[in-house]
C-alpha cells in the first residue's frame, strides 16, 4: 500500500523544519510498489512495479517477498536500552504505585542496586538466554537496530561479563538485529563506595579492563554512558568518565538531566557529546547548545510515563533545531520493548507529531549511534531493514497502541525475512 521513505538532505538527521523529507509513496490501483536489494542486503531500487520491471527486465530475482496489501516502513532503531539483567522488579512497581519515588527506592538500596545483586550472581549463559529472548521480542516489535548498555555490574568482573554477553548476541543474532554496545560502568555508586572512589574505579579499573578485553577480541564497545544525576555521578566526575571513554574512541551518549536540573546537558554540549538521553530537566541554554552542536536528544517516554515525570520540553527542542531520537529505555524499571508503544507515548506525552515520532525512531535514532549512513531509512545504498505492516496506512502502527503483534506481518533484516 505505502512505502514510507525518509530522505536525508545533506544532514544525516532531520529536525522539525526538515520533516518534508519524509516521503510517502502510495501504490496505485494498477501499479504496486517494490523495494529491491542486492546480495549484500543493500537497497538498490525503490519504486512502482512498472518502473522496477523495466529497470530489472534482464535480472532474475533470487527471492521475492510478497508484500501485497502491506505498508513498508524502515526497521525501527531503539536508541536506548538496558537489556542484560536478571531478577525483575515487579515488587518495586507495586511500591511506586503506592507512592514511593525512583530515588527513594534507589537510596534505600533497591532499584539499580537490586538488579546489580541479581546480575552479579547470574551466570553468563543465563544472562545470554535472558538477553536473547528479549532481543527476539524487540525484533518482533519491528526494531532491527538496538543500542544496549552494560551497567548492572558496577565492577570489573560483572561489567565485562555483561559486555561479553552483548558481544555474543551481536555475533550470534546478527541476521536478526544489529547491536550498538555501550559501556555504562558508571550507572550507580556501588553501596560501599563514594562518588570519588567509584569514579576512580571506573577510570582506573573498569576502563583499562575493557580496553584489554577489546584488544583480545573478546568484546567491542561503541559508546560510553554515565548516569549523570544529583546524588549519583555529578557534573565533574561524569565529565571525567566521558572524556576517558572518548580517549578510547567511544562515542559519548549519556543519561542527562532526568530527575534534577543539574546542568548535565550543558556540560554534555560543551564536550560535544554525540547524544544525551532523558532531558526532562534540560535548561533553555542547553537546548540552544545542543542544537548548535548537532547533539541528538534521546527522549524516553516510557520513563516519563512510569515515573510520572514532567515530560521533557520536546516541542521547544524541535523548534530550536535539536535532532530528536526515541528509545524504549527497556530496563527493570520501565519494562517496555516496543518502539510502536514508545512512538505512541511520544505523541501523547511529549506532543510529537506522527512524522516526528517515526523519524525519531528510525533515522534520528540511527544518527544518535553514528549509524545513519547504513540504517534508519528506506533509501538506495542503505540496508534493507523493513517492517511490513498489515494496515491501510503507516500511521496505524502508532495509532493502534499495543497492537503491533497484529499489525506487523513481517520484519526484513538485511534483505532476509527475520
Ligand atoms: O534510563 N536512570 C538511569 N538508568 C535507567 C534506569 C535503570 C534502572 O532503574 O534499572 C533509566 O531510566
Ligand atoms: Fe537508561
Amino acid at each position: 500500500r505505502q512505502i514510507v521513505q525518509v530522505t536525508s538532505s545533506g544532514e544525516n538527521f532531520l529536525t522539525g523544519g526538515q520533516m518534508k523529507n519524509l516521503k510517502v509513496i502510495t501504490a496505485k490501483p494498477d501499479d504496486g510498489l517494490s523495494v529491491v536489494a542486492d546480495k549484500t542486503g543493500t537497497i538498490v531500487a525503490i519504486g512502482y512495479d512498472s518502473e522496477i520491471r523495466t529497470k530489472f527486465r534482464n535480472t532474475a530475482f533470487e527471492r521475492t517477498v510478497d508484500a501485497s496489501d502491506l505498508c513498508i516502513l524502515p526497521g525501527f532503531v531503539d536508541a536506548h536500552t538496558h537489556p542484560v539483567w536478571a531478577g525483575d522488579r515487579v515488587h518495586e512497581f507495586r511500591m511506586k504505585l503506592a507512592g514511593a519515588t525512583y530515588m527513594s527506592i534507589h537510596n534505600a538500596g533497591g532499584g539499580i542496586h537490586y538488579t546489580v545483586e541479581h546480575t552479579r550472581r547470574a551466570s553468563e549463559d543465563e544472562l545470554y538466554r535472558l538477553l536473547r529472548d528479549r532481543l527476539l521480542r524487540i525484533l518482533r516489535s519491528g526494531t532491527t537496530v538496538v543500542e544496549c548498555k552494560s551497567g548492572y555490574g558496577l565492577n570489573v568482573e560483572t561489567e565485562l561479563k555483561m559486555l561479553r554477553v552483548l558481544e555474543r548476541a551481536k555475533r550470534e543474532l546478527s541476521s536478526f538485529i544489529d547491536i550498538s554496545i555501550t559501556f555504562c560502568g558508571a550507572h550507580a555508586i556501588p553501596k560501599d563506595m563514594t562518588e570519588e572512589t567509584a569514579t576512580r574505579e571506573v577510570i582506573e579499573e573498569q576502563l583499562p579492563a575493557v580496553a584489554r578485553s577489546i584488544r583480545l577480541g573478546e568484546i567491542s564497545v561503541d559508546n560510553i554512558d554515565v548516569f549523570c544525576e544529583k546524588g549519583v555521578f555529578e557534573l565533574e566526575n561524569s565529565k571525567k568518565i566521558l572524556e576517558a571513554g572518548r580517549e578510547m574512541g567511544f562515542r559519548m551518549n549519556f543519561h542527562a538531566d532526568e530527575l534534577y536540573p543539574l546542568g548535565s546537558a550543558e556540560m554534555g554540549a560543551s564536550i560535544k557529546a554525540e547524544a544525551m538521553s532523558h532531558l526532562e530537566q534540560i535548561s533553555e541554554k542547553a537546548i540552544q547548545e545542543m542544537a548548535k552542536n548537532h547533539c541528538v536528544g534521546i527522549i524516553l517516554p516510557t520513563t516519563v510515563y512510569i515515573l510520572r515525570l514532567e515530560p521533557p520540553p520536546v516541542r521547544k527542542m524541535i523548534e530550536a533545531g535539536v535532532p530528536i531520537a526515541l528509545g524504549s529505555d527497556f530496563n527493570p524499571n520501565a519494562f517496555c520493548l516496543s518502539m510502536p508503544m514508545v512512538m505512541h507515548l511520544a505523541c501523547m506525552l511529549c506532543r510529537m507529531s506522527l512524522e516526528e515520532a517515526l523519524v525519531a525512531s528510525t533515522l534520528n535514532a540511527a544518527c544518535s549511534l553514528g549509524l545513519s549512513s547504513k540504517y534508519g531509512s528506506i533509501e538506495v545504498g542503505k540496508k534493507a531493514d523493513l517492517v511490513l505492516l498489515d494496515a491501510p496506512t503507516w500511521e496505524h502502527i502508532v495509532y493502534q497502541f499495543g497492537e503491533h503483534d497484529h499489525l506487523i506481518q513481517m520484519v526484513v533484516k538485511n534483505g532476509f525475512v527475520a
